[in-house]
C-alpha cells in the first residue's frame, strides 16, 4: 500500500477526487496526511471529514524557508510518505526539498504543458491566457516536480475542448471535471503499481 502525503492550498477538489479513488479501490494506497499552507483551506476540512490527519504549516511560522521545508520534509518522512502529491499547492518548493523526494513529488497543472505554464500561470490566469490566445484545445497535465516551474517529466495529459462562449471560470470547471479529477488518481495508481520509469526527464510506462 503506497503511503501518500498531499499538499494543498485551496478548495481541495483534486484531493477529493483522490480520496474518492482510494475509497473506490482505484488506488493501491492510502492518504496518510494532508498539509496546507493556508489555515482556511477547505481541503483541510475534506481531510478531517475522511479521518485523514490534516495539518496547517506556513512559512511564516519558521525563521527561514530552509527551516520550513526541512520541517515539511521531516514530517512526511516520519509519516512514511512514499509519494507527495501537490493538489493545488500554491507554494514553489526549492531544490533542497525536491532533492529529498526525487521523482516522488507529483503536481497537476490545468493546461497541456508546455503551453500556458511556468511563472504567473496559476489558477484562473491559465484559463484567461488560453481564451486570450484562442486555442481550441486545452487540458491538464500531471508531472513529476523538478527545479523548474512546471518543467518536470510529464506523466499524463488529457485534452479538453475550448468553446467559443467559455469564460475563464467555465473553462476552469470543465478542465477540472473532464481532465484533472480523472488523470490525477490514474497517475497516482500508475506510481503505486511501479509502472512509471523516469529516464532523461522522460516518463515511460512499463507493464
Ligand atoms: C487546480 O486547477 C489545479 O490544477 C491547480 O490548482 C487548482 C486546485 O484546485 N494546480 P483544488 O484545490 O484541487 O480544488
Amino acid at each position: 500500500m503506497l503511503k501518500i502525503g498531499v499538499l494543498v492550498s485551496g478548495g481541495g477538489t483534486n484531493l477529493q477526487a483522490i480520496i474518492d479513488a482510494v475509497k473506490a479501490g482505484k488506488i493501491d494506497g492510502e492518504i496518510v496526511c494532508v498539509v496546507s499552507n493556508r489555515k482556511a483551506a477547505y481541503a483541510l476540512e475534506r481531510a478531517k471529514k475522511n479521518s485523514i490527519e490534516a495539518v496547517y504549516m506556513n512559512k511564516k511560522q519558521y525563521s527561514s524557508v530552509e527551516e520550513y521545508e526541512d520541517s515539511l520534509a521531516d514530517y512526511f518522512e516520519n509519516k512514511g510518505v512514499q509519494l507527495i502529491v501537490m493538489a493545488g499547492f500554491m507554494v514553489i518548493l526549492s531544490q533542497r526539498f525536491i532533492k529529498r523526494f526525487e521523482n516522488k513529488i507529483m503536481n497537476i497543472h490545468p493546461s497541456l504543458i508546455p503551453s500556458f505554464c511556468g511563472e504567473g500561470f496559476y489558477g484562473l490566469h491559465v484559463h484567461e491566457a488560453v481564451l486570450k490566445k484562442g486555442v481550441k484545445i486545452t487540458g491538464a497535465t500531471v508531472h513529476f516536480v523538478n527545479a523548474g516551474a512546471d518543467e518536470g517529466p510529464i506523466i499524463m495529459q488529457k485534452p479538453v475542448i475550448v468553446k467559443d462562449d467559455d469564460t475563464p471560470e467555465i473553462l476552469q470547471k470543465r478542465v477540472m471535471e473532464e481532465a484533472e479529477w480523472e488523470i490525477f488518481p490514474e497517475a497516482i495508481q500508475l506510481f503505486a503499481q511501479n509502472k512509471l520509469i523516469v529516464e532523461d526527464n522522460i516518463v515511460r510506462r512499463v507493464e
